[in-house]
């Protein structure tokens, strides 16, 4: 049988992005970030967002103070230098010059700002932004968000069991989080709206085990988003999940 052609012209696609959650260097997934690299190597998005907590920032825990064991060996300095090294110059090699990105501040990385609310005589020493080049991003601040078209993006507040219907309900409107490591989507459709809304929690791009997490049970997810918008703002994404190393994308097997 012969194939129905697509009614949809790539050419009313305006716009394609690519959004990162929870990566947590230095305790990343390694073979997820190289997963994520060849797929944005593919697909060359229009906007890249590094959507919070980019940065474990274990050193300067509140949770690690006063036991020198959990944070032996770990330098924020080097955690920077790192993060430079293998996240943020590996896909500014890649992305096009008219890409836009976005660093969003986490919980993780808003620890800076903890210590100096503290301690203010470190205040320009050991925030990201100034340890890191990112003069090609458009920092989002703690707790804010971007919105893309119809899409809304923050770093994520709640963990509780319902979050995304939690996500939707206090900010009524299509909201991409991820913050859980999880995923979860919990969608309205009103009689009065065209389109649906939905609050979509993305997994993340960590290791699943960290050492803080004893081997203790979870609900982490490696995952990611992508979308293709259209002119009006309207939109289609997808979240794959990588699994054992691999993730098929668009026909396509991605592995490390
Ligand atoms: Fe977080």
């Amino acid at each position: 049988m012969k194939r129905k052609k697509s009614m949809i012209n790539r050419d009313d696609v305006v716009e394609r992005g690519v959004a990162l959650w929870d990566i947590h260097y230095p305790d990343q997934d390694d073979s997820c970030m190289s997963i994520v690299h060849q797929f944005v190597d593919d697909f060359n998005p229009d906007y890249f967002l590094l959507c919070g907590d980019q940065l474990d920032m274990a050193s300067i825990s509140y949770y690690n103070r006063n036991k020198p064991k959990l944070v032996e060996s770990k330098r924020l300095a080097e955690d920077y230098k790192g993060f430079q090294r293998d996240v943020l110059d590996k896909f500014d090699n890649i992305l096009d010059d008219r890409c836009l990105r976005y660093f969003f501040i986490g919980n993780h990385e808003y620890r800076a700002e903890r210590i100096i609310e503290s301690d203010p005589q470190y205040e320009g020493f050991i925030e990201p932004e100034i340890n890191l080049d990112l003069s090609l991003y458009k920092v989002v601040p703690f707790n804010g968000f971007l919105t893309v078209g119809k899409m809304n993006f923050i770093h994520g507040i709640y963990i509780n069991k319902y979050n995304s219907n939690k996500h939707l309900s206090v900010y009524e409107d299509n909201v991409f989080y991820g913050h859980t490591h999880s995923n979860q989507v919990f969608t309205k459709l009103s009689p009065f709206l065209n389109l649906p809304r939905q609050a979509v929690n993305v997994g993340c791009l960590c290791n699943k085990n960290p050492s803080y997490m004893r081997s203790r049970p979870n609900s982490w997810v490696h995952q990611f988003l992508f979308w293709y918008m259209f002119d009006d703002g309207s939109f289609v994404y997808y979240t794959p999940i990588i699994i054992n190393d691999k993730c098929f994308i668009n026909g396509k097997l991605y592995h490390a």
